[in-house]
Parts: structure tokens; C-alpha cells; sequence
């Protein structure tokens, strides 16, 4: 198997990307929805981490049509259809690494990620989240929807099996390659609350798509 570099990969696939993520990921239509009614009712900036075309923010949008959005992606590609979908929305599009970006302080009611966390090793997630916690304002939610596993065991096999990987294509650099590498439900929880957040709470699970909500 050829491991692609992460923005080409998703620049690759823009063009099916929604309907691919619609009927054959299992619960993410569900997901999308789910997300959307969570956000709390008076939220005025939302921080929306890989929000690559932005199917969250379709769901969002519906609910709060004024609502103030950054948006940060790898992929211009990805990004360029997001904007075509929502011209006339308050949105805020970066095509940058969120692990790079400046997050800032205090700033946002709200932060969401869909899809997007699974392809990382926790280390990093770690010093993301605490930045995550910190452009949050007080009583500010992070919103996590992603694959995630139930045993030790599976988020082994496929941390190994990417490193099998990077080694079968000869991979020497840091660069980001897309494969899943899902973390346990459990470790996602811990991740975050060793970031800072007060209370995480699993509020959504379908197949492998967990939901995951972290109070600051
Ligand atoms: C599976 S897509 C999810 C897109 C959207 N959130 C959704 O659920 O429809 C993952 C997205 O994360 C983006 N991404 C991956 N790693 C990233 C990084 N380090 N910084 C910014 N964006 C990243 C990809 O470019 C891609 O658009």
C-alpha cells in the first residue's frame, strides 16, 4: 500500500469527499446532526479544527446561521469547496497545520473537530489539546467526533501497522502521511483531560464514530 502525503490525499478525493463521507462512513450523517445540537445556543465563534469541506459547519449553519467561524485545513482544495458551499457565511478559512497555528486565548465558545484527530499520535494531540483548552473561554466546550477504537490491542495493531508502512514506502521525513491510526475511547478521554479539560463525556458512539464533549 502507497502512503500518501496528508493534503494531497484529501485534494485528491475533494470531489466525491462529501458523499463518501455520507453514505459510507457509518455514523457520520448522524454524527454531523449531533454535533450541530450541541453547540451551545449562545455561541458566537466556533474554531473548527480539519474542517475540510465542512459538513459539520452545513449542519451548524442550519441551526445558526450568523454563527462565526474559523476554520483551519491542510488542503485548499478541501477548503475551496467548503467556501463554495457558503459564500455568504461569516467564515474564517486558514489552510494551515493546526498543530502549527497560533490558536490564540480565550477567543472561542466553542472548538469542534470531526474526523479529522484519528490520524495523529497521541503526543501531539496532547500539546494541541492544551492549546485547544487555552483559546477556549471560560466555560468553552471542545467538541471531538472521531474513529476511535475500544481495546489497546486495535490502536496497537494500526500504530504499528503505519509504521510497517512508512518503512515499506521508504518514508524518512516528519511530513504527515494519511493513515488511520485510531486511539481507544478511554485514551482520548485521558488525552484530554491531561490537557487541562474539567469533564469529558462520551455523548455519541455508532460504529466507530465516537463523540466525545471536553469542558474547560
Ligand atoms: C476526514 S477529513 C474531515 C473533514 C471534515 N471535518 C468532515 O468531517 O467532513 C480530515 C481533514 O483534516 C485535515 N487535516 C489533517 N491533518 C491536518 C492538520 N495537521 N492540520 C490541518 N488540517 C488537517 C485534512 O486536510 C482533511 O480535510
Amino acid at each position: 500500500m502507497k502512503l500518501e502525503k496528508m493534503a494531497d490525499f484529501f485534494a485528491e478525493r475533494a470531489d466525491m469527499y462529501d458523499e463518501h463521507m455520507l453514505t459510507e462512513v457509518e455514523g457520520c450523517k448522524e454524527g454531523y446532526r449531533k454535533m450541530a445540537s450541541l453547540i451551545p445556543g449562545n455561541t458566537e465563534a466556533i474554531l473548527d479544527l480539519g474542517c475540510g469541506t465542512g459538513l459539520e459547519l452545513d449542519e451548524i449553519f442550519s441551526l445558526y446561521p450568523d454563527i462565526n467561524v474559523t476554520g483551519i485545513d491542510l488542503s485548499d482544495v478541501m477548503l475551496r469547496k467548503l467556501r463554495e458551499k457558503h459564500p455568504d457565511k461569516r467564515l474564517s478559512l486558514i489552510c494551515a497545520d493546526y498543530f502549527a497555528e497560533n490558536l490564540g486565548e480565550s477567543r472561542f465558545d466553542c472548538a469542534i473537530s470531526f474526523q479529522t484527530m484519528h490520524h495523529f499520535p497521541k503526543n501531539k494531540k496532547l500539546s494541541l489539546y492544551k492549546k485547544v483548552n487555552a483559546a477556549l473561554k471560560e466555560n468553552g466546550i471542545y467538541i471531538e467526533c472521531d474513529y476511535m477504537v475500544l481495546t489497546q490491542k486495535e490502536e496497537d495493531f494500526w500504530f504499528a501497522e503505519k509504521e510497517r508502512l512508512r518503512r515499506e514506502n521508504g518514508i524518512t521525513d516528519d511530513g504527515y502521511y494519511h493513515y488511520d491510526t485510531p486511539c481507544t475511547v478511554s485514551n482520548q478521554i485521558f488525552l484530554l483531560e491531561k490537557a487541562g479539560f474539567s469533564k469529558v463525556t462520551q455523548v455519541f458512539r455508532t460504529e466507530n464514530t465516537t463523540m466525545l464533549v471536553a469542558e474547560k
